[in-house]
């Protein structure tokens, strides 16, 4: 499964490129406005550092106005993906950005009928949001696993990017549901990395060293 980072701010998608672990990143309008920057600077300089597919939102709510954004932002940089919300006007907008190889991530996603709908609409993106599901008390992971299955079975191209995740335990989840990306916060990939016990053997074998060093002379 590969892991996208969810952010529009620059360092953090910096240091997780560091690591060599990153495949992409999915912004959204509120994570670009949080930083409080130009829209399309900020994309552009995302996919100077990344490179592997960048969703950029459409702000428009029809789908003339969605298409005529997708074809603008699309135009940005090779790697920009179109992320549109679902509902009959991000469908069909979706329909026909694809036919014209703009690549699509359906956004909003909270159920398996709207994922299959968007993979009949040729999304090459879907993303459940798994953490506001899990808010109202719904399993969010289940729309993952049942959209995975359905992707399967019929053969459908579509890639599901489980998004709105909350926690590390969510990441081993999607993997194990079949989700092909996860996009994580930055706050959730810093606790994916880290281990009290890593930390507790690396203190212990660095004064262990100094010991030895110390008798060596
Ligand atoms: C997905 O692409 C969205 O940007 C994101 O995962 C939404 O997550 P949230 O529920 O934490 O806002």
């Amino acid at each position: 499964m590969e892991l996208y980072l969810d952010t529009a701010n620059l360092d953090e998608i910096r240091e997780v490129a560091s690591w060599g672990v990153l495949s992409g990143v999915t912004t959204n309008p509120s994570l670009v406005a949080k930083e409080g920057r130009d829209f399309r600077t900020v994309i552009a300089e995302i996919c100077d550092i990344v490179d592997g597919p960048v969703s950029a939102e459409v702000i428009s709510t029809d789908r003339a106005g969605m298409i005529r954004e997708a074809g603008e932002k699309s135009g940005w940089h090779e790697n920009v993906v179109i992320k549109i919300p679902m509902g009959p006007e991000g469908l069909a907008a979706v329909s026909v950005l694809e036919g014209r190889g703009i690549r699509c991530n359906m956004t909003l996603v909270f159920s398996a009928e709207q994922g299959l709908l968007s993979a009949r609409a040729g999304a090459s993106y879907i993303s459940p949001f798994v953490g506001r599901l899990d808010d109202i008390g719904v399993d969010g992971m289940e729309v993952v696993s049942t959209l995975a299955e359905i992707l399967e079975r019929y053969d459908l191209g579509s890639k599901i990017i489980a998004a709105s995740i909350r926690h590390p335990a969510h990441v081993i989840d999607a993997a194990l549901s079949g989700a092909h990306i996860a996009t994580i916060p930055y706050k959730v990939m810093q606790k994916m990395v880290s281990h009290p016990l890593t930390d507790r053997g690396i203190e212990a074998f660095l004064s262990d060293w100094a010991r030895h060093s110390g008798e060596k002379g």
